[in-house]
């Protein structure tokens, strides 16, 4: 399709937010569990795909999180998290970690690094990484980090379009 008209394109507003979400949804994304720890609560995880790449030197990544979710707290908290990038053998474990379940390692492979957060087993790869910056924007709060270590593994990643996942299709 060729790009739209002035008439036809949709204001962004709070009025349509479906159609908003859906338009967002066109643009695919990998798959990640956000983990760090928390004194009161243990591990702490959720699924994000607002992850993404900001600066190779010094290397810096960003992702955001909803300002009311219940694992705000902990990520306010806690400044060193791990962002554990989704293979696509990893769909039930997006699952898991985009749900409100009180213990959602349960049943989860995993190990901690020297810090005590999580890194998943089976993930494809791992960025570990300690907030430099916090900002409101809107309804979530975007995290600045600086990547500590970082490992990659031979696994193919899990995309997510339009509200459904997906395999890597064939390379064009
Ligand atoms: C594919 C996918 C990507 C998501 N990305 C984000 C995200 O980037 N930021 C966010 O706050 N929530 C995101 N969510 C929603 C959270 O995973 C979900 O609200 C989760 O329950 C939050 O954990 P909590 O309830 O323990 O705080 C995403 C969900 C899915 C399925």
């Amino acid at each position: 399709m060729s790009a739209p008209t002035q008439a036809a394109a949709t204001p962004a507003g709070p009025a349509d937010p479906r159609a908003l979400r859906t338009a967002l949804g066109q643009f695919a994304t990998g798959v990640t569990v956000v983990t760090t720890v928390a004194a009161d609560r243990g591990l702490v995880g959720l699924t994000a795909n607002s992850f993404s790449a900001l600066s190779l030197d010094p290397p810096l990544v960003l992702w955001s999180l909803r300002e009311t979710s219940p694992s705000m707290p902990a990520f306010r908290g806690e400044d060193r998290f791990v962002v554990n990038v989704l293979a696509e053998a990893q769909v039930e474990v997006s699952r898991r970690f985009a749900t409100p379940v009180p213990d959602k390692f349960d049943g989860i492979a995993h190990a901690l690094n020297e810090h005590g957060l999580p890194l998943l087993h089976g993930a494809a790869a791992w960025f570990e990484c300690r907030t430099v910056a916090r900002h409101g924007a809107g309804d979530h709060v975007l995290f600045i980090a600086a990547v500590e270590r970082f490992t990659a593994a031979e696994q193919a990643p899990l995309v997510f379009h339009g509200g459904r996942y997906f395999a890597l299709g064939s390379r064009l």
